[in-house]
């Protein structure tokens, strides 16, 4: 039953490259909204009404490439989801949301934002997402502090409209100017973000989107969206999100390049087939599988469960039966940032780059520091401590004398004291950890994709996590255990959630 639908929704999309007729009601134009207003399917492809129509100044051409003149136009866009997404990140994301935690001294999302400002033609960065608008204010004022010349926007959606819905809800914001085209960066991904590699792959193919690809181990393909792609031209095949069976071991890095000519009537395909077949849903994430069969009738009038589109899902697979659509394959670190214990291996990898870079931000090698390192400026770290490699401390840290940390992360205002070792642990803010304690996780390997490790049959986390201001009294060993905010651990305990 598939196939037809497939190759309607196909039709659709192929037909549907010409730039936008403002006037028509095919082409809405929809802009911001308040956060408590929802809006149908149906009311997307439909004109909009007075209300939320915007200024004529606002008009929508989606701009066909080689007609803008001059040099092309190239925007960006972090995804960074809401505050019911990042709950495997717990128990960090109960006190700060996931992008901004700090892996290697800097926030996610900032490296993240790194990566697009070393891309000189980018002036324009939106980051997506349905957290307060009060959550990111600090984060864009550094941006523009540093960065004066790029401007830097956060567009809330009113709910979650998933990885693509929410980049069609905005596409007004990211249409003005007439971009050609933009990256699309998960906010939960760790790597070196090659976009100039992108850029020129899109230019060499004349392509409409670049997706970014790398090679994991075959037993663990199947977690993630796979690409078959021709080795020789580059070109996607086809594309299935976390695939029953194994198709490829070429996996979607959340890392994307569209021209913006094909993605948004790619979306607004998808949009109609939702419109026409409404109990299918859709969720923005595999944690709501459950309950992911909707009965006749149980949509909502206004249809607001329908709203969510997501790339991996609705999107990607249509593009790869276009002939545009190719994978720049990365040969260099990725990982995820899913899991809370996910931070150290990220940790650890943007480390090493900013080591392999020569950063003058990392702590200098010497007897006691074992490259890499990263220490914040206000962190007091007695002489006699020995940490890394890999080990980053936040501000207002105090670390004892004696003190032995390796692969961890040690937050702000937390302190060791002495002879304690800390090892593939994060520390959380403001905790405690007592003289001669042993806090530890197991390690797994750096390229591994999984941060949990079988223990006497269970599966347990292999990084330690303590949560905000946590106490370990003196001596005691706590070993692969996630620990809740507010917890004193007064006795050894291992391979426990303690909560
Ligand atoms: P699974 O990997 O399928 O379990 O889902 P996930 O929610 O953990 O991540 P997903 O791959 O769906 O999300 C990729 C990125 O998009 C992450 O940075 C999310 O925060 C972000 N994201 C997910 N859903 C939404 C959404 O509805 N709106 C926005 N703006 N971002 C989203």
């Amino acid at each position: 039953m598939e196939a037809p639908v497939r190759t309607r929704a196909l039709l659709l999309a192929k037909t549907d490259h010409s730039p936008p007729d403002d006037s028509t009601p095919e082409q809405p134009c929809l802009i911001f909204r308040p956060d408590s207003h929802t809006i149908s399917p149906r009311e997307i492809l439909q004109p909009s009404s007075s209300t939320h129509t915007a200024p004529s100044t606002m008009s929508l051409q989606i701009p066909m490439r080689g007609k803008s003149g001059g040099a092309p136009v190239t925007k960006a866009v972090i995804l960074v989801g809401g505050p019911s997404r990042g709950t495997r990140f717990r128990p960090l994301s109960l006190d700060l949301p996931k992008p901004l935690f700090e892996v290697a001294g800097h926030p996610i999302i900032e490296h993240c934002f790194a990566a697009i400002a070393r891309v000189q033609e980018i002036r324009e960065v939106f980051i997506v997402g349905y957290y307060d608008e009060s959550v990111f204010r600090d984060f864009i004022k550094d941006c523009s502090r540093t960065h004066p010349h790029i401007s830097v926007k956060y567009l809330r959606e009113y709910q979650a409209l998933g990885t693509a819905g929410g980049l069609y809800h905005f596409r007004d914001a990211i249409l003005k100017g007439r971009p050609d085209r933009f990256f699309v960066l998960n906010a939960d991904v760790c790597c070196s973000f090659p976009l100039e590699q992108m850029l020129r792959l899109f230019e060499e193919k004349d392509a409409e989107a670049i997706i970014l690809g790398t090679r994991v181990p075959n037993d663990s393909a199947t977690n993630f969206g796979c690409i078959v792609s021709d080795a020789h031209s580059k070109r996607v095949l086809h594309y299935v999100e976390k695939p029953e069976s194994h198709i490829s071991n070429l996996i979607n890095c959340g890392v994307y390049l569209f021209a913006t000519e094909a993605i948004f009537p790619s979306i607004k395909s998808a949009i109609k087939r939702r419109a026409d077949r409404p109990r299918l849903v859709s969720y923005p994430s595999s944690d709501a599988l459950d309950s992911q069969y909707t009965p006749a009738g149980d949509d909502d009038d206004d249809g607001t469960k329908n709203e969510v589109i997501r790339l991996e899902q609705d999107i990607l697979s249509d593009l790869a039966d276009s002939r545009q659509f190719f994978v720049l394959e990365t040969k260099d670190f990725w990982r995820q940032i899913k899991t809370a214990g996910s931070a150290v291996p990220a940790n650890a990898l943007y480390l090493t780059k900013a080591f392999q870079q020569q950063s003058e931000e990392l702590a200098k090698p010497s007897a006691n520091i074992l490259p890499p390192v990263y220490i914040h400026p206000s962190a007091q770290i007695d002489p006699t401590a020995k940490l890394g490699p890999n080990v980053s401390i936040g501000p207002r840290a105090v670390i004892g004398a004696g003190v032995r940390i390796k692969e961890s992360i040690v937050l702000e205002d937390a302190e060791i004291r002495h002879d304690a070792c800390v090892l593939y642990s994060i520390i959380g803010w403001n905790s405690r950890i007592g003289a001669w304690a042993r806090v530890e996780g197991t390690p797994t390997p750096i390229r591994e994709h999984s941060t949990s490790v079988v223990k006497n049959g269970v599966k347990v986390q292999s990084i330690t996590i303590l949560g905000k201001e946590c106490a370990v009294a003196d001596e005691v060993r706590v070993q692969n255990c996630v620990c809740l905010p507010y917890k004193e651990l007064k006795r050894d305990v291992a391979n426990e959630v303690i909560m």
